[in-house]
């Protein structure tokens, strides 16, 4: 039996299963209006285990329509991570414009003891925009040469190569693949051996180009668990060149997508054009089977927008909340200007009840020191700040609601700024059980799960070295129509 229903920790505007486990976000790719978003599942249980790949479809990327199992384990294992491409050219010969998901097989563990041979890629594909799949006769079309950890196959066009560039993680490297047809591949080279963070396993890597002032660079994400900043899993990201055969990095500094610990195994959609559309899991290895909610059990983060931005001579990777979201702001919404934070500001008067659901914004022309404090009756308390010595934003939740399920929940995550200007802006999105934090335009990102036994009602800023805000706006977020 599962335990007692949480019906106050389901987000309203993130996706999440209506039932049972849920981790990597699989296969993502818009195509005629419907963005895809498949996911990591075992549809028997609250916790990981036989791996299927769920299906949601979402028009605007913050109304969310789950779908039937789109991909179930078979003969040659479990259906672990992997992409989707559309094959305008039907390069593969499954049929002009089939969907085609590239996936990892995963076979029993007797195996891999012996060979180490356990993981390889297939294809599956379906000429009914995602609704029905078949599983390629050939599979697998990428068996493994002996690397114990050889998945998460990230598939894309280039149109340097005229080839499809598969992007793999190999264990504690990423490995890149070509093919002219999606079934033979061939290996073109390896990076990352020693670069990067190395905490962990390397997992759920994406290959893709952005812009810079006129100039095509390179991103290369890759996950890694553990190792994170703060803890478990985390992602990673590189800024450099790719040739269509090898990708060069600009800076040896090691990066990370999101400083905060609840965004994991994020890669970006195909089919979006210039727009590079983001979604991560929304949790954490180190406690993903243990959160308090019922009858599923995780969920993704919201859709964000990547770019490129220049910081003194640094190339930093920014993540905005897409567009899309401002068509959950519901009336009633309040902006106050011109605060001056003299110790302690009580806004909870002028934003009343607060609520699980909203977006809160604020800027000031001068950063310093300060704490927005969200808290609720019972004293519990989700923190929110800028530390000014560290030069570092970070979430507190060490006394944020239920943590005992895990050693390593509660705790203050800190991720550093970036921005050098002494104005700042903060942009919070909260639903339910999880707050994502966008400072400095998307410069700096901290994503965290919380579960508050009672509803956050009150709203303060604290700030000894005297914050003065310029602008703050609050509005409520619902996916009901206004
Ligand atoms: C990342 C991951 C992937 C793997 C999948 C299995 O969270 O470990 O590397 O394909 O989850 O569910």
């Amino acid at each position: 039996p599962l335990p007692p229903a949480t019906p106050q920790y389901r987000p309203s505007y993130h996706f999440s299963p209506a039932k049972m486990w849920m981790n990597d976000p699989n296969g993502m790719v818009y195509y005629k209006g419907t963005y895809h978003l498949f996911f990591q599942h075992y549809p028997e249980a609250m916790v990981w285990g036989p791996m299927h790949w769920g299906h949601a479809t979402s028009k605007d990327l913050v109304h969310w329509q789950e779908q039937p199992i789109a991909l179930f384990p078979d003969k040659l294992g479990w259906i672990f991570s992997g992409s989707a491409v559309i094959d305008e050219n039907n390069t593969a010969g499954f049929g002009k414009n089939a969907m085609v998901a590239i996936f990892t097989h995963h076979n029993d563990p007797e195996e891999k003891k012996k060979t180490n041979k356990h993981q390889y890629q297939s294809l599956a594909y379906s000429l009914d925009e995602g609704q029905t799949w078949t599983k390629y006769a050939g599979n697998p079309v990428l068996p493994n040469p002996g690397i114990q950890d050889f998945r998460d196959p990230k598939v894309s066009w280039n149109t340097v190569a005229k080839k499809w560039i598969m992007t793999l993680a190999t264990k504690d490297r990423i490995t890149f693949y070509s093919s002219p047809n999606l079934k033979n591949w061939t290996k073109e080279s390896e990076f990352g051996e020693k670069l990067g963070a190395h905490g962990g396993v390397w997992e759920c890597p994406d290959l893709f180009p952005l812009t810079l002032d006129g100039k095509q660079q390179w991103v290369l994400l890759v996950s890694i668990n553990p190792g994170g900043p703060n803890g478990g899993s985390a992602t990673q990201y590189f800024i450099g060149q790719f040739d269509g055969k090898k990708f060069t990095p600009a800076s040896t500094q090691t990066r990370w997508v999101d400083y905060g610990k609840d965004n994991y195994a994020g890669v970006t959609y195909a089919g979006t054009g210039p727009r590079r559309i983001f979604q991560g899991w929304m949790s954490n290895w180190e406690y993903a089977n243990q959160v308090p909610t019922s009858p599923w059990r995780n969920a993704m983060t919201v859709p964000r927008e990547l770019a490129l931005r220049k910081v003194g001579q640094e190339v930093f990777l920014t993540s905005q909340p897409v567009k899309e979201v401002a068509q959950l702001m519901q009336p009633g919404g309040v902006t106050l200007q011109n605060l001056t934070v003299s110790k302690e500001l009580d806004l909870s008067g002028k934003l009343s009840g607060l609520g699980d659901k909203f977006q809160l914004k604020l800027s000031t022309r001068q950063l310093t020191d300060f704490a927005l404090v969200l808290a609720n009756t019972k004293g519990e308390e989700l923190v929110i700040g800028y530390d000014k010595k560290a030069n570092e934003y970070y979430v507190d939740r060490s006394k944020a609601g239920l943590a005992g399920f895990s050693s390593t929940f509660a705790g203050r995550h800190p991720g550093p700024r970036r921005a050098t200007t002494p104005a700042a802006d903060l942009t919070l999105l909260v639903d339910a059980s999880s707050v994502e934090v966008f400072a400095d335009n998307g410069l700096t990102a901290l994503t965290e799960l919380f579960f508050p036994t009672q509803t956050l009602s009150s709203i303060k800023i604290k700030s000894e070295a005297g914050l003065v805000i310029s602008e703050l706006s609050y509005i409520r977020l619902a996916p009901d129509a206004k």
